[in-house]
């Protein structure tokens, strides 16, 4: 691991044992662990948990009162039962909206992911960029107000997939989804303009996504630059709570905790693949409403 050698102090091995924090991982599923990977290189000391809301999964298809509710409720369970030191939304979807409830119910820091308007504006050569989100995200007043803000000068198409997500799980699970599938939910993501431009930049506003990026990169109809927010949001976790020690980054057991009970073995087996030593699936078996 690359460590900043003048942000860094040094870990004395006759010292008493650094302190370990527990850093928690939110999403509605599995997306998340595209966040995660980055987080993990950059805290490799730290003990993870990863938390997936798989129960209520897809969030994109939840109002925006069931959505708030949902996330404060399964958060309740969570912060009690790991007490976290921090917490970061792997999802969009929820931090879009969700955030500011959080940081007004609970004391913990919380590090958001939302759609990388900003920095998909600033690499455009040609001006035209998409953002490919949960019809969720897209629909959201702060997703309009990156838009309005960051991204004045471009033509932004938002686009709003109801399958991506269930394909990128279906992806892990092994049962992967078809090119045509893929192919149609990323479509209109790739606009022409009357003067021969083309859309260059696609903002990966889910973060699901990132799982089907070989495929995403294959199928589309012209090269782009797909933006994934992931190591700006390890960034943002490392500017919170510091970076590890230097002589001390040794790995700690990192757990996966599900609140519905479906996980399969090959899910199981991915996680594992990933370091999660401990998988627990229905362990905050949360009702849906
Ligand atoms: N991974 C999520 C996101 O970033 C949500 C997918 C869903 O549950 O609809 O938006």
């Amino acid at each position: 691991m690359r460590i900043d050698l003048l942000a860094g102090t040094v870990y004395h091995p006759l010292a008493m044992p650094p302190h370990v924090p527990t850093i928690l991982v939110f999403d509605s599923g599995l997306g998340g662990l595209t966040v995660y990977s980055e987080l993990v290189k950059a805290r490799p000391d730290a003990r993870f948990v990863y938390a997936a809301d798989d129960a209520a999964f897809p969030y994109g298809r939840l109002s925006e009162a069931e959505l708030v509710a949902r996330v404060l409720a399964v958060m309740e369970m969570l912060v009690d039962t790991y007490a976290p030191e921090i917490a970061v939304i792997a999802c969009n979807t929820a931090s879009t909206l969700v955030l500011p409830h959080l940081r007004a119910r609970f004391s913990i820091p919380f590090v958001g992911t939302v759609p990388a308007i900003k920095p998909g504006a600033a690499r455009s050569a040609s001006r035209m960029i998409s953002v490919l989100a949960t019809p969720g995200t897209v629909a959201r007043d702060y997703t309009q107000d990156l838009v309005r803000t960051y991204a004045r000068d471009c033509a932004v198409a938002l686009v709003g997939s109801t399958r991506l997500a269930a394909m990128a799980e279906a992806e892990l699970a092994g049962s992967p989804a078809s090119d045509a599938d893929i192919l149609a939910e990323i479509a209109p993501c790739f606009c022409e303009a009357p003067d021969g431009r083309r859309t260059d930049t696609v903002v990966l506003a889910c973060t699901h996504y990132p799982l089907l990026l070989h495929r995403l990169e294959r199928l589309a109809p012209w090269p782009v630059t797909f933006v994934d927010p992931a190591p700006a949001i390890a960034r943002r976790m490392v500017d919170l709570i510091g970076a590890p020690l230097i002589g001390h980054e040794g790995e700690e057991e990192a757990c996966a905790v599900f609140t519905g009970t479906g996980a399969s073995d090959r899910l199981k087996a991915a996680l594992a693949a990933r370091g999660f030593s401990r998988i627990d699936t229905g362990a905050l078996a949360l009702a849906v409403a």
